[in-house]
């Protein structure tokens, strides 16, 4: 038997802008994770066809079917999808036993977190694992991305990257990935407005914007750009108080891009006004998370400020 977990992650800064290469930070939420267990079954009938013997279960949302019914879907079910790729880089054409796969994960669906991501790397893990056969994080990295296009149509690879590597990254599209040290931990509340909003959707709308006026657009990007090079340095020195203002800023500049929504808004006010130092969608937008910095002493009056103004839910992570 083999098991594997992966963290959730949250953008910090440059959401939508990161699509146009300019820079985004994000960094990994230990306190939610995805785990895998692949297992061999033994005294288990071994079909004709191979993806016959191979049982992928995930009982959170109901899911037990054999690999075949998962790679006949169009396009195949993700879950199937990583096993497949998994298995094809691992060499393994055809498993000589049978084989379960169990997938559980404490990461909201579809609200920004990364689950689909964090399931792909905990699984791609645990299959490397059980044929021990290690595969390097890039291998991990570049699998677990190739999921994410076949669902995300043209996603800019941060969430695989950070969920992989579980350390707080600085993403530029296309280029090697750069983890950054976080020299004074920061907590942050994250808040869920329990609303799923397809980030293809958010990502598609604002290339129509951008498509409509480039020079506008490329000058907003650039702003996000210059707030993501300042909260990477206030970061790096320690100097957490500034990131504030700067959270405060990007929010505002998500708003013109329209991925905004009237629910993260009030979120977002709500945050502020009980006391949050700045306070930002992320992700995609229109719906999935908010996040609010906050000093520790005051993350339980935020945390009700930010339930009564319809969070569905809060989870408290220190940025480390
Ligand atoms: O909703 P999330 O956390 O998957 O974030 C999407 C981030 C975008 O910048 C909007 C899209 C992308 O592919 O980077």
């Amino acid at each position: 038997m083999s098991t594997a977990s992966a963290p959730g992650k949250v953008i910090l800064f440059g959401e939508h802008a990161v699509v146009y290469g300019r820079p985004a930070l994000a960094v990994p939420v230990m306190q939610v994770q995805a785990d895998a267990q692949a297992d061999w079954v033994t005294n288990e009938h071994v079909g004709e066809f191979w993806a016959d013997s191979v049982l992928v279960q995930a009982p959170d949302i109901g899911l037990f079917s054999p690999l075949s019914r998962l790679l006949a879907d169009q396009p195949p079910h993700p879950l199937g999808a990583v096993i497949s790729a998994t298995l094809q880089c691992l060499g393994i054409v055809r498993p000589s036993a049978a084989l379960t796969v169990t997938v559980t994960s404490t990461i909201p669906v579809a609200s920004g977190l990364g689950s689909g991501a964090a399931v792909s790397v905990a699984i791609i893990r645990a299959l490397a694992g059980l044929f021990e056969r290690p595969l390097t994080d890039e291998q991990v990295n570049q699998i677990a991305y190739d999921i994410e296009k076949l669902h995300h149509g043209t996603p800019s690879g941060i969430d695989n990257t950070v969920i992989t590597y579980a350390k707080p990254v600085y993403f530029v599209r296309g280029e090697p990935i750069q983890p950054f040290d976080v020299a004074r931990p920061f907590t942050l509340l994250i808040a869920d407005t329990g609303i799923s909003a397809p980030t293809r959707e958010s990502v598609a709308d604002v290339r129509k914007l951008w498509q409509a006026d480039k020079s506008r657009w490329e000058a907003v990007f650039d702003q996000v750009a210059e707030i993501v090079q300042k909260a990477r340095k206030a970061i790096e020195s320690g100097k957490t108080a500034r990131l504030g203002p700067l959270m405060d800023a990007n929010h505002a500049l998500l708003q013109e891009m329209t991925v905004s929504s009237p629910q993260l808004d009030r979120l977002v006010v709500a945050a502020k006004t009980s006391g949050a130092d700045g306070a930002k969608l992320s992700g995609g937008g229109r719906g999935g998370n908010m996040i609010a910095l906050v000093q520790s002493e005051r993350a339980e009056s935020v945390a009700s400020a930010l339930k009564a103004a319809g969070a569905k839910n809060t989870i408290l992570t220190d940025i480390r």
